[in-house]
């Protein structure tokens, strides 16, 4: 069973899907996370913006950065975004996830065009979304445990114009599926969030086996 969960960042996709995975017994992959951790490796060799750099990031994949503290590190955030695109960084990282994706028993994949790229026959689609205000007031709540702070204008401004970039692009853009299930967790709390993911995937597995 490979299930497909896309959505913007600050959604809840990367929780929603941990335990998804946990309650299907499923390995989960986070895939913004391999974005990452060539962003790391380009911003090491030099300049992430040069595409040359960024791709022999992307075919030099350490799997050992996807552990690295400074993978979530704002620098390597807004890299990891210009990295993503680049249709060679995106080709390289493809095989990779699909892989993945077909292991015996199945996956969970988060990520932006799970559904619609990477794992277009996915079992489930589901694409997870909030308005800018919600994710930036989740992420300055993780960041500092004050959803109002100082920070919170900044997150914003950061996240508001991350959405445009990876929806903007050419290659794969932020999109839902055409089959995918639109939650809009706004006002979900973590567990509401997880319950209405589950309950939409166990109605599309049922439609699919019937
Ligand atoms: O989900 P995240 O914030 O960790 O993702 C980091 C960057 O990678 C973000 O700019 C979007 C991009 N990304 C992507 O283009 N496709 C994916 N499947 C996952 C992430």
């Amino acid at each position: 069973m490979i299930i497909a969960i896309d959505g913007p960042a600050g959604a809840g996709k990367s929780t929603i899907a941990r335990r998804i995975a946990q309650h299907f017994g499923i390995a989960h992959l986070d895939t913004g996370s391999l974005y990452r951790a060539v962003a790391l490796r380009a911003l090491a060799l030099g300049d992430a913006a040069d595409s040359t750099i960024a791709v022999r990031a992307a075919h030099e994949l350490d799997l050992s950065l996807l552990e690295d503290p400074r993978l979530r590190d704002d620098d390597v955030t807004a890299a990891s975004s210009l990295v993503a695109a680049i249709p060679a960084v995106r080709q390289a990282l493809l095989g990779f996830q699909r892989d993945f994706a077909h292991r015996p028993g199945g996956a969970v994949l988060d990520g932006r065009d799970i559904g619609t790229v990477v794992c277009p026959d996915a079992d489930a689609k589901l694409f997870l979304t909030a308005t800018p205000e919600a994710r930036a007031s989740r992420r300055s709540r993780e960041l500092q445990g004050d959803a109002g702070g100082a920070i919170y204008q900044h997150v914003l401004a950061d996240m508001k114009a991350r959405d445009a970039r990876d929806s903007v692009r050419q290659a794969a853009p932020l999109v839902a599926a055409a089959d995918a299930i639109v939650i809009d967790t706004s006002t979900l709390d973590a567990d509401a969030a997880f319950a209405a993911a589950l309950a939409a995937i166990a109605g599309r597995i049922a439609v699919t086996k019937r």
